[in-house]
């Protein structure tokens, strides 16, 4: 037991604080590297612990177990599921007296019955699968506090201070919601994970061993079928760029702003750049904890969406339009009238020495609908119907990627019938209107 506890301290000071002068310095006073009771019995070698007043046992707790967990370099066990916004560091005053204080009057101190103190049930709260690493150090973190609570409960002058201090989060609930990792990783998954599919032939490691090869194992950078694994080698790898949103490959790569070898996938502006960017630019206000207000917070979107193997092409599409944005949005026939949001949709550039433009279609449907749910089989039932076609003539995406294609935009419409077969091979292939509105 005391061999294991003296193991957890040292490890204690060397993970949380990587060692750091601060946190030595707090222990200089008593020998480093042994629990309280062990320091205390020292200090009084000829009486056992009786003679120590509580205040003094209560004092040494808190100085040797729970300011390291203050000043620690390392975050906190919380962290295991908020990305941000909360950390145990933040319900202590590096005074015994105003933490004290602070928190039984924040209601997180129950003075008469202390193990069931609300501060110790956060502390303990597990994910289903909790890191080992940081398991251990919740469990040092409960150990520490639940010791010092209960001695502290103990010391009458603890127990007369007032509270002068608010301690806890400096943000507001909703800001700590946000930023909790399962709201984040379902961000991730609408946002970019819907859209891999369109780079997984050479960068999902089930069929890419050719680019491998050519380039090396950073191009498999999607963990097949673990979204969790690919966000975290994503900003590992600079793919998300937390300093420099900007900067990130994931932007910066397939909309050609820099060299790469699959070409242009994307390009400012369309769906999967706003998606990107919606999710990246998130990300990073998260991690540098930028977000103070609930106002702040950016807006999901109203609209989920998913890639498919449907291909869709139209043919004589005039070659005054080569290299602009076309965005294709479709609507179904629902036997009296058209489906009221778009079912499908697909944007890219215009081929105009081929007078043609095809693309996969992601499917489009009102977040929370049963539509959406239908979405996972990625299919579309055959059918009738209505695509609107909208081209970006003034390079309105390129000034403010958050701009959308509208009524000013349109350039035609199409009714049609289709089974909508999947594969490349068989691709719906429709003509482009000749209509005035697009000579
Ligand atoms: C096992 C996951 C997990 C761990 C670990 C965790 N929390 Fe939370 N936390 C949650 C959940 C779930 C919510 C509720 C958020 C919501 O309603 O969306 C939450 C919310 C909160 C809130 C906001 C108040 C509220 O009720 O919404 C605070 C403050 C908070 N946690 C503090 C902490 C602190 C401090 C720690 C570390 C000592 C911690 N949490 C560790 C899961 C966790
Ligand atoms: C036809 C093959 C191909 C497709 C499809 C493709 N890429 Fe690539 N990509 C490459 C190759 C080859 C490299 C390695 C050379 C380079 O860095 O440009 C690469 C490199 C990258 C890198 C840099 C990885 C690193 O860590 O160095 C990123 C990020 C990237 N691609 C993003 C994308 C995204 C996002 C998509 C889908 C929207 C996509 N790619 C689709 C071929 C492809």
């Amino acid at each position: 037991m005391r061999i294991s506890k003296l193991l957890f301290t040292s490890f204690y000071l060397l993970t949380i604080s990587g060692c750091q002068p601060s946190s030595q310095k707090v222990s200089e006073s008593a020998e480093p590297q042994k629990n309280s009771s062990e320091v205390v019995a020292e200090a009084e070698p000829v009486d056992s612990t009786a003679a120590v007043s509580n205040s003094e046992t209560a004092l040494v707790v808190f100085e040797k177990r729970i300011l390291p967990i203050f000043q620690a370099a390392k975050p906190s066990s919380c962290t295991e599921c908020h990305l941000s916004g909360v950390d145990l560091k933040d319900y202590i005053h590096p005074s015994q007296e105003k933490t004290f204080a602070s928190l039984v009057n924040a209601g997180l101190i129950d003075v008469k019955t202390p193990d069931s103190s609300k501060i110790l049930k956060f502390i303990n709260r597990r994910p289903d699968q909790p890191t080992i690493i940081i398991d251990k150090i919740r469990q040092l973190e409960h150990e520490a506090f639940q010791a010092w609570i209960r001695a502290a409960v103990k010391d009458p002058k603890l127990l007369a201070v007032k509270a002068t201090e608010s301690l806890g989060p400096q943000v507001p609930d909703e800001v700590i919601r946000h930023a909790r990792k399962n709201r984040v990783l379902a961000s991730f998954i609408d946002n970019v994970w819907t859209e891999v599919g369109r780079c997984a032939a050479c960068h999902s490691p089930d069929k890419n061993q050719k680019q491998v090869k050519e380039h090396g194992e950073q191009v498999s950078w999607i963990t097949l079928r673990d979204p969790a694994a690919t966000l975290t080698h994503m900003v590992e790898a600079g793919i998300i760029n937390t300093d420099e949103p900007l900067e990130s490959l994931l932007l910066t790569k397939p909309s050609l702003q820099v060299e790469h070898g699959g070409g242009q996938k994307i390009v400012v502006g369309d769906r999967t750049y706003k998606q990107f960017r919606r999710f990246i630019d998130d990300y990073a206000s998260l991690v540098n904890a930028k977000y103070t207000a609930a106002d702040e917070l950016p807006a999901e979107s109203d609209e989920v969406s998913l890639v498919t193997e449907i291909w869709f092409k139209l043919t004589d599409v005039p070659a005054k339009f080569d290299k602009m944005l076309l965005q294709a949005d479709l609507y179904r026939w629902e036997g009296e009238k058209w489906s009221a949001s778009r079912v499908a949709t697909a944007d890219r550039l215009v081929f105009g020495k081929g007078k043609l433009w095809q693309h996969s279609l992601s499917l489009t449907a009102p977040r929370d609908s049963t539509l959406a749910g239908e979405m996972k089989s990625k299919r579309l039932p055959g059918g009738k119907y209505l695509v609107k076609l909208y081209i970006d003539q003034t390079g309105k995406l390129q000034k403010d990627f958050r701009a959308e294609l509208g009524e000013e935009e349109l350039v035609g419409q199409i009714e049609f019938e289709s089974q909508w077969p999947v594969g490349y091979g068989s691709m719906t292939v429709v003509k482009y209107p000749d209509s005035s509105t697009s000579e």
